[in-house]
């Protein structure tokens, strides 16, 4: 045999070939005009504009509108052939690492198509400095682009899915980019390929000659690329100009005639027409396709005769036998064919005269895709999403895998295929309404869509999630009601639920009903009034600022409460060591987390007056309601009778009670004091006002203002709140609520709570911070009342005596009659005359900017940044 050993390069075949602009192709330009072809894609990447391609017929389109990633680039050099066109624009992906063009075809899924990628550098970027970068298909790679003269890729596959994503990934050897993008729908019974196999091709008219332009569309039908044979060869080529028989012939692949038409034999019979290679490894696996036509006239009966070789051994065919200008095909497929040598042979059968030939041959070379995409509903439904909100992130591709290119925000199953089983889309501008596209999203075990600007109703439809155990829906602006189901699921520990700081949301825990639309005008009024007020007070702060203490405005505890069970509330409080206080359910404890985070631990004391009922509607609250001044809620336990217990964040300053207590030798500062008046305030105008229906708290008072390492304060116990339908409503309590010295006097007579009763209850505690005395003040003969103690005081303008001795007159005069003004009015006998709490909170932080502007005058300015100022005094912000 006669062995020419020849390198065969299995990456990539130059296009660069040496023809003039093929003249005799317009003709077909025309057929063609502009009309799609059915089955076909064609993008000429970074082109301005769809055109026709005059040489082909085929129709090209911008891909302006396709991908919003990479710049559209010229090249610098004329690649001066058919191609100019096609190659004169690029679109390159100087950010991210892996961009992708998705293409959808009509019918994509388990039909075979071919995809060609084409790449043509021309010095576009003025660098001189060709890139390497890799080339996948959906979540596989296909090869590695090494575009030194232009090159195209082709890879012939049956996708699993609706849609074929071609990504460009970025190896960290220069900006990706691409020329054209090319997708052509095949027959299915032709190239017939496993579901995890993809097939890249080459493709060779033999006996072409090498300065002849490559054959494809429309002499193609499926627009294949026939390029001639590039490599030196002992062969005789051979033409015929008879017509091959095309129409009325069952071949199926449907080689083109121009194809057939050429064709190469040995000089005589004795000679078989061989070929072999070295593959790069002996892994790669290959197969072929054999065409043949026969193309000479051989005389009446006489008949060319061969058998085909593989390998040395293999016999792929005893006896090909070919009939005049009538194609035929050989397949090899099965087994493909590895090793360190790869070769063919075909043979003129023994005792023929006539020697061996070859028309045309492709090459396969056997790509592995082990990467599952991820499963198809959970990539539409997250499809979906973005197109929906406009999610600007790495997007692209596959949203799983690879998983070093999996989309931000998500995380995924290793399943096969892997699902989507996290989203993460915080703080990302979201708006509209919460689309169903998000309960498409069937595996889905956490979401989080917090902080956006969601409005529309809560959507019913998340609690149906299976798998769901984690929802963050805070800071949007929905509306309607958290269902009572979901909100008992997240007591049962099903789930960590949270929706605080949507202003609108009602919260189920009383029946919910519609505001009347009328009704809207005056909050609108009122609100706008209050948004005047804090804007004014924000500014008059801004010009005027002084604090020595660092404030911090976010707690650094999760809130996100989870269920603990009682072995780990054991372990929490190292066995219940270190009581730091007792509430109404019994002792509370000193606690630390696996990561070191302190909490407080409340356990309910099988003897506690209040009960279980309080308990739970202390949980359930605090599950559904979150605010920066109210105490947040790490966990709860719930075992059993004996076993149940609520953790929170642990709030190292204690109480308001011990702060201003006579035993305290810590002295709290009147700006302190007055930081500590806005903060509740903040807290109890978020439970009026910030959350629909409306909470009262009912039982404010001092030991439940609790403060944390920063001297912020936060309201807690929760146990006898209430949540009320609408704002006028109110609730007659038949048990006793409250506590002497707080309670609304009115309540006595009418036992009905209202957000006016919690108001009382605010101004007395502004008493005690103004003057240092308890709700009851102990007299040398009786205890009485603080209203009482300090009435006198008051008629006899007698500021210096009001305000706690132990500051010392160090405090503003003025800032202090107004807190006494608030509180005053705060504690008005009849009810309907206390302010809401969003006026008592404007005028607080009044009074804290009077207290300011002093400092400013007597100590000077301030160096804390707006940023700071901002978020202290932003409504509602956490
Ligand atoms: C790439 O990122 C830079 C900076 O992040 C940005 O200015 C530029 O517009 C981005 N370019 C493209 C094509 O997205
Ligand atoms: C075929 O060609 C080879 C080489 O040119 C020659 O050696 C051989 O004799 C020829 N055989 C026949 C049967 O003509
Ligand atoms: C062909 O590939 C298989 C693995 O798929 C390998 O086991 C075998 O050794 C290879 N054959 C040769 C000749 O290298
Ligand atoms: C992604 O991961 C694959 C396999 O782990 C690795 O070969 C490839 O280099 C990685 N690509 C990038 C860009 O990190
Ligand atoms: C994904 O998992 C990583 C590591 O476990 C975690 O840090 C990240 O927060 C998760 N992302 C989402 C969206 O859940
Ligand atoms: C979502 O991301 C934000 C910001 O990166 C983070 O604070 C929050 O904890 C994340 N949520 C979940 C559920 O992991």
């Amino acid at each position: 045999m006669d062995l020419k050993a020849w390198l065969f390069f299995v990456s990539a075949i130059a296009i660069l070939g040496h023809s003039k602009l093929a003249a005799a192709q317009n003709h077909h330009a025309r057929r063609e005009l502009a009309a799609d072809i059915p089955g076909f894609i064609s993008i000429d990447c970074g082109s301005d504009e769809d055109y026709l391609n005059e040489a082909t017929g085929i129709s090209y389109k911008s891909d302006k509108e396709m991908i919003d990633t990479g710049i559209a680039m010229t090249v610098f050099s004329d690649f001066g052939n058919i191609e100019r066109r096609l190659l004169r624009s690029l679109r390159s992906f100087p950010n991210g690492t892996r961009n992708c063009y998705t293409l959808r075809p009509e019918q994509s899924k388990y039909n075979n198509y071919l995809v060609r990628a084409t790449f043509g550098y021309g010095n576009y970027d003025g660098k001189n400095m060709t890139p390497t970068f890799d080339l996948y298909l959906g979540p596989n790679r296909w090869d590695t682009v090494n575009p030194e003269t232009p090159v195209y890729y082709e890879i012939i596959y049956a996708p699993s899915t609706d849609y074929i994503d071609v990504c460009l990934v970025d190896t960290g050897h220069g900006v990706p980019f691409i020329s054209t993008l090319e997708l052509r729908r095949l027959d299915n019974s032709i190239y017939q390929i496993d579901e995890d196999v993809a097939l890249s091709v080459h493709r060779y008219s033999i006996g072409m000659k090498t300065t002849e332009l490559r054959i494809r569309y429309p002499d193609d039908v499926y627009d294949r690329y026939w390029n001639p044979f590039p490599y030196d060869n002992p062969w005789n080529p051979i033409a015929t100009n008879s017509a091959i028989y095309t129409k009325g012939n069952d071949n199926p692949y449907k080689v083109p005639a121009k194809v057939l038409q050429t064709a190469a034999t040995t000089m005589n019979a004795s000679i078989p027409l061989s070929y072999y290679w070295s593959p790069p490894d002996s892994l790669s696996k290959y197969s072929f396709n054999f065409h043949f036509a026969e193309i000479e006239k051989l005389g009446a009966g006489q008949q060319r005769e061969m058998t085909i070789d593989l390998n040395g051994d293999r016999k792929l065919a005893e006896s090909v036998k070919l009939d005049y200008l009538k194609p035929l095909t050989l397949v090899q497929g099965d087994p493909p064919i590895n090793g360190s040598l790869v070769q063919f042979s075909i043979i003129a059968t023994e005792g023929t005269k006539f020697p061996p030939i070859l028309n045309a041959l492709e090459v396969f070379v056997l790509r592995e895709l082990p990467n599952k995409p991820t499963a198809v509903g959970d990539v539409e439904a997250i499809m979906e999403i973005k197109e929906l909100y406009s999610v600007t992130r790495n997007w692209q591709g596959d949203p799983c895998v690879p998983s070093n290119f999996s989309w931000d925000g998500l995380n995924c199953s290793n399943d096969n295929p892997p699902r989507i089983i996290s989203l993460n889309l915080s703080s990302s501008k979201l708006a509209g309404e919460i689309a169903a596209s998000f309960s498409n999203l069937k595996a889905l075990q956490s979401l989080d869509l917090s902080y956006n600007d969601l409005t529309g109703p809560f959507p019913d439809v998340l609690a149906q999630l299976p798998y769901l155990n984690t929802l963050d829906l805070s800071g949007n602006k929905l509306t309607g009601s958290v269902p009572e189901a979901l909100v008992q699921r997240s007591m049962d520990g099903k789930f960590a639920l949270r929706v605080g700081d949507n202003p609108d949301l009602c919260l189920q825990l009383a029946p919910c009903k519609r505001k009347k639309k009328n009704k809207l005008v005056i909050p609108i009024v009122a609100s706008s009034i209050i948004a005047v007020l804090v804007l004014l007070s924000t500014f008059a702060a801004l010009a005027i600022y002084r604090r020595k203490r660092k404030r911090v405005a976010k707690s650094n505890i999760k809130s996100q409460s989870r269920r603990y069970s009682y072995s780990e509330v054991v372990s929490i409080t190292n066995n219940f060591k270190t009581i730091i206080g007792r509430g109404g359910f019994g002792s509370v404890y000193l606690g630390t987390l696996k990561d070191d985070t302190q909490v407080a631990v409340k356990l309910l004391s099988p003897s506690s007056n209040q009960g279980y009922k309080e308990f739970q509607a202390e949980a359930q609250l605090l599950i559904v309601v979150h605010h920066r001044n109210l105490v947040s809620l790490v966990g709860y336990c719930d075992e059993g009778d004996q076993k149940k217990a609520l953790i929170y964040e642990y709030m190292s300053n204690g109480n308001l009670q011990q702060q201003l207590s006579v035993t305290n030798t810590c002295v709290l500062k009147w700006n302190e004091r007055l930081h500590i008046a806005v903060d509740a305030a903040h807290g109890l105008e978020y439970l009026h006002n910030g959350c629909k229906p409306p909470i009262i708290h009912r039982d404010l008072k001092t030991s439940n203002i609790l403060l944390n390492e920063h001297m912020q304060a936060k309201i807690a116990d929760f146990g006898l709140s209430r949540a009320f339908v609408n704002e006028n409503d109110s609730h007659v309590s038949t048990r006793p609520a409250g506590t002497l010295g707080y309670l609304d006097p009115g309540f006595q007579a009418s036992r009905i709570f209202n957000k006016k009763s919690d108001v009382y209850s605010f101004g007395i505690i502004l008493f005690e911070l103004i003057t240092g005395q308890p709700a009851i003040v102990r007299g040398p003969v009786k205890n009485i009342h603080i209203s009482e103690w300090i009435n006198p005081l008051i008629e006899r303008g007698d500021i210096q005596n009001i305000v706690d001795p132990r500051l010392e007159g160090a405090f503003n005069t003025n800032s202090a009659w107004k807190a006494v003004e608030i509180a005053m009015s705060c504690i008005a006998p009849v009810a309907i005359e206390r302010p809401d709490m969003s006026n008592v909170l404007a005028e607080l932080k009044e009074c804290l900017a009077q207290e300011r502007s002093q400092m400013i005058a007597t100590k000077g300015l301030s160096k804390r940044t707006p940023s700071e100022l901002e978020s202290e005094f932003a409504p509602h912000a956490r």
